[in-house]
């Protein structure tokens, strides 16, 4: 922060319009980025963010409006017009390839290249020198497969600043790091800043705007709302702004005795994808009627742990008892007809049929179950009915979008779809795995106070998430998660997170 120069205006975005067929993505935005700033942009799912940010990196023409660089107007045909002058762009979404070095991702690409060898150590030497000025602590010859998360982000920084970017956007680059991958990225950003470039960043989280950001602007279904700064206004102000009425962020939830014990992991012990021991005789349980919550850093065996429960994973000792019965290492229809529900981690990967409507996506597991099929024929008026209401209820947008390829969905739109369908088939436990990462804060008090719902329905709900302040606002008893095993647990109500930040490290309660 503060290294703006409010008197030097480097890009500015004019009256953009962006249309998709008859549908307006972009509704004459405005948007004015000083040097050295850091200028977040805060919109709901769907509300054009991304689309904003892609015009501006020449990924598609802006139906109408300009665009000035350094007060030239220019024209962003494509993404290396944009890199010439100085755009640069990481998606949310990495574009790395695995068995390739850092080194020769970054340079993978660039044209033209003649002798490779020879440019791949000038290159290095480069990336290392960059890496260093911005304290990104990257190592040019790592593989990116052995590279964390966290890691792989600063590579795509390091690519963007090696095409020589003044100008860097950031699409939700918070979304899938740890709090204190989190953390680091804000430090790198500041180091950016103190050296005259500009970071454009779109994220969700309020907390990480007030930490980072000058001035943000604010967009409302397409609509240019206000830019103000950052500073003058509270995280209820800007939250406010986005959705155009007030937010409850607190969860509210009424006391309530849980009663059977639905699912119970006994001594559970599996190996990671390298044949690693990751999970080391962790034993939990929850019962009908409350929430319990994981916590814990990614990468202490969460994924394996749910990859187990839902089938996906095998468990090489333990137990997995759900209602009594034991189902370890069943397969996941057999585990999912038993009543295992599940919002996946990955939502990419695991979620959606991008191809496929909505309307479809909506009822994947059980589209040949009344009242979806009748002998054999699919009824289309009840898949439209069931869809219809539930884009109603989750306000998953565009409303009537039940035909639409759910490809063409916003990110945040394509994962309340996901949610949508998996918190709706009503098995006995409830497994939601980071439920809200890359949701808007309406969306999150929608999916809140729904598990809440469906615990006081006397569900069992096994909440895994990354972001302490969820676990803290939903669970009634807390575990934590620390190399493989449960090192503790706390009730819900009352929880301290500097307790629980210390047993999420190793240390003791
Ligand atoms: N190629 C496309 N074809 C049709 N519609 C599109 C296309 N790209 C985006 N849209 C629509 O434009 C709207 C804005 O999408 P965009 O991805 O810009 O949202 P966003 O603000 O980035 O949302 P999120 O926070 O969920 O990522 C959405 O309704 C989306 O469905
Ligand atoms: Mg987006």
């Amino acid at each position: 922060m503060s290294h703006m120069d409010p008197n030097t205006v480097v890009i500015q975005m004019k009256d953009i319009v962006k249309k998709f067929g008859d549908f307006t993505a972009n509704d004459h935005i405005q948007l004015t980025i000083h040097q050295g700033e850091v200028h977040a942009i805060l919109g709901e799912n769907g509300a054009g963010k991304s689309t904003l940010m892609n015009i501006l990196y020449g990924m598609y023409p802006p139906t109408s409006g300009t665009i000035e660089v350094k007060g030239k107007e220019v024209h962003i045909d494509n993404p290396q017009k944009a890199i010439e002058l100085g755009i640069g762009m990481v998606h949310q979404h990495f574009m790395l390839v695995q068995p390739f070095t850092v080194t020769e991702n970054i340079v993978l690409g660039m044209e033209p290249m003649n002798g490779l060898s020879v440019n791949l150590k000038e290159a290095r030497e480069k990336i290392r020198a960059l890496s260093e000025r911005y304290n990104l602590m990257v190592d040019p010859d790592a593989k990116i497969e052995d590279i964390s998360v966290g890691m792989q982000q600063r590579v795509e920084i390091l690519k963007v600043l090696y095409r020589g970017a003044e100008f860097l956007i950031l699409d939700e680059p918070t979304a899938s790091l740890t709090p204190q991958e989190i953390g680091e990225l804000m430090e790198i950003i500041t180091h950016l800043t103190a050296d005259g470039k500009s970071v454009i960043l779109i994220t969700h989280k309020l907390k990480e705007i007030k930490m980072a950001a000058d001035n943000c602007t604010v967009i409302r279904r397409g609509k240019y709302i206000d830019t103000v700064k950052v500073g003058d206004k509270s995280e209820d102000d800007l939250a406010g702004m986005m959705v155009g009425r007030e937010v409850n962020f607190r969860v509210e939830k009424k006391a309530q005795t849980p009663t059977d014990t639905v699912l119970e992991v006994k001594d559970l012990h599996a190996k990671d994808y390298r044949g690693a021991e990751i999970l080391k005789g962790l034993s939990l349980s929850v019962r009908r009627g409350e929430i319990v919550g994981l916590a814990g850093v990614d990468g202490n065996g969460q994924s394996e742990l749910v990859a187990i429960l839902t089938g996906l994973g095998k468990a090489v000792s333990g137990d997995v008892v759900l209602n009594g019965e034991t189902v370890t290492n069943l397969p996941p229809g057999v585990l999912f007809e038993k009543g295992i529900t599940n919002i996946p981690e990955d939502r990419q990967k695991h979620g959606l049929v991008m191809p496929f409507s909505v309307s479809e996506n909506l009822i994947l597991q059980n589209f040949a179950k009344a009242p979806f099929a009748k002998h054999g024929i699919l009824q289309q008026k009840a898949i439209k009915d069931h869809a219809g209401k539930l884009i109603e209820d989750f306000d998953i947008r565009p409303a009537g979008c039940e035909q639409r390829p759910a490809g063409t969905l916003s990110g945040g739109n394509q994962q309340k779809v996901i949610i949508a369908r998996e918190v709706t088939n009503d098995g006995d436990l409830l497994i939601a795995f980071n439920p809200t990462r890359g949701l808007d804060v309406g969306a999150i008090e929608f999916v809140h106070k729904y598990i809440v719902e469906q615990r006081n329905k006397m569900r069992a709900i096994l909440l895994v998430s990354f972001e302490l302040d969820e676990i803290m606002s939903l669970s009634d008893r807390i575990d934590v998660i620390f190399d493989g095993k449960i090192v503790g647990e706390v009730k819900g109500e009352g929880a301290d997170e500097y307790v629980l930040g210390k047993m999420m490290a190793g240390g003791a309660a």
